[in-house]
């Protein structure tokens, strides 16, 4: 296809308007700068069939034509969804084109295309960006999925290499960086489980030197990070954490320059198009009915964490969170957030020990009812797994320690579900009655 930013498209084509192609694409303000919800607003609004305020669910997975000439032109790539010309939904859908034009906004990057599943946007964006035999410089402290695609998966596939640095050692991080052999630098904005915040304009500086792209997973931040707003060329996420908020839906997003969103959709050579993890419509429209109040949801799991963060440290527990004012980090963080969204939803709590964890976890959704153990994050209930023994297993001993995960770390994704005071409540029963059973930490 050819190299047009379809993802941006603004005008409508006219049903009966084969022969003309509809007309000039427009493209949506690009707000590059500036808080995320001024761009999401000033994003494209699509209405309905029938004058709907939201728009109409495309469910086809093929599309007609009215004349056999236009089928010719649109996989030749002269007409494309800029103009509103569709042909088979794993290509493009206009629905879930809509998402994706929200997922741009939303980070601040001229294209986005959203996928089935986090994993397949990370995994996608990888093997577009490395050919066989790539290299990669990565973080140490990833997501267990992302971690075993680097460290397993793609060196097997694919001869691509990874080097796991200390994102925060700038030092380390430039020397790993191989001018004309380092494709891509990987981090992810806020660490998950242990919550490192990465100095995204400083590592990009670096890694644009070396004419290394940089990938940033937002999946922890959204709203309160915009990577590319600082730097980095590729945002990925994993929808299903904050963005969809219901613990309902799995799915993922690529957000970058239009030049590379269009060369993985590429007829030949693109990964979504030929590796086909393609958003079901549906999913899209539901997705696409969230995001207006992601930035509410945002402010109020930020807000919690920290109140919750500030009174748990008080009590004389381990607490991990960058939005306390003595976490190494939380200086940068300060530098670098959307000021209006807080410093995000989730926090740790070391309890040193596997059994210790299970202890506090076991008190806090068995007797103080204060969330549900269970992966995953970013839904209106608290959300708590001990990260060693759960989504951080794929990581061996030595791996995970020089991570930094340690076997009692509990993350625990902070919901907004009922009033802060009556959760408090409930979190300091269980912690006070946990301290009296003997495990004061
Ligand atoms: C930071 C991060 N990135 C990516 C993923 C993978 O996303 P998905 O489960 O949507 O494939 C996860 C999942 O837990 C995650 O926490």
């Amino acid at each position: 296809m050819g190299d047009t930013t379809f993802v941006l498209a603004t005008q409508k084509r006219n049903r009966s308007d084969d022969a003309d192609g509809g007309g000039e694409a427009k493209k949506q303000t690009l707000h590059t700068s500036g808080d995320p919800a001024a761009a999401l607003a000033s994003a494209r609004h699509e209405f309905g069939e029938h004058g709907g305020v939201n728009m109409s669910i495309e469910a086809s997975a093929t599309f007609t034509v009215m004349e056999p000439e236009t089928m010719r032109r649109m996989f030749a790539g002269e007409l494309g969804p800029d103009r509103d010309f569709f042909i088979y939904s794993r290509h493009f859908n206009p629905t879930v084109l809509n998402l994706s034009r929200l997922m741009a906004a939303l980070e601040g990057t001229e294209a986005a295309y959203c996928t089935a599943s986090g994993m397949s946007a990370i995994a996608s964006v990888l093997l577009q960006l490395c050919s066989h035999g790539g290299h990669v410089v990565a973080s140490r402290t990833l997501y267990g999925g992302t971690h075993a695609l680097l460290s397993h998966f793609l060196p097997r596939t694919c001869d691509i290499s990874t080097s796991f640095v200390e994102i925060g050692d700038l030092e380390m991080v430039d020397e790993a960086m191989v001018e004309g052999k380092t494709k891509v630098l990987y981090l992810e904005s806020v660490s998950n489980p242990t919550l490192t915040v990465a100095n995204i304009p400083e590592l990009s500086r670096l890694a644009h030197r070396k004419g290394v792209t940089v990938v940033v997973d937002n999946t922890f931040a959204p709203m309160v990070l915009s990577p590319a707003r600082l730097g980095a060329d590729v945002v990925v996420h994993s929808i299903s954490k904050f963005i969809s908020g219901g613990a309902d839906i799995i799915a993922g997003a690529v957000c970058g320059p239009a030049s590379l969103v269009n060369s993985m959709m590429d007829l030949q050579q693109g990964a979504l198009m030929l590796l086909g993890p393609t958003m079901n419509a549906k999913v899209a429209f539901e997705l696409s009915e969230r995001i207006p109040h992601l930035g509410l949801r945002m402010k109020e799991h930020s807000q919690r964490a920290l109140a919750f963060a500030t009174r748990l440290k008080k009590l004389g527990l381990k607490v991990i969170y960058p939005g306390l004012e003595d976490h190494p980090n939380h200086q940068l963080l300060k530098s670098m957030h959307n000021k209006d969204y807080g410093y995000g939803g989730l926090i740790c709590i070391d309890m040193e020990t596997e059994e210790r964890a299970n202890k506090l976890m076991n008190h806090l959704q068995n007797y103080g009812q204060f969330g549900f153990m269970a992966v995953s994050l970013g839904y209106y209930e608290t959300l708590m797994s001990c990260s060693g023994s759960s989504t951080s297993s794929e990581l061996n001993s030595e791996e995970k320690a020089l991570a930094g995960i340690s076997p009692g770390l509990v993350r625990m994704s902070i919901g907004y579900i009922g009033t802060l005071e009556q959760k408090w409540n409930q979190l300091e029963k269980a912690i006070t009655r946990l301290q009296e059973t003997g495990h004061k930490n």
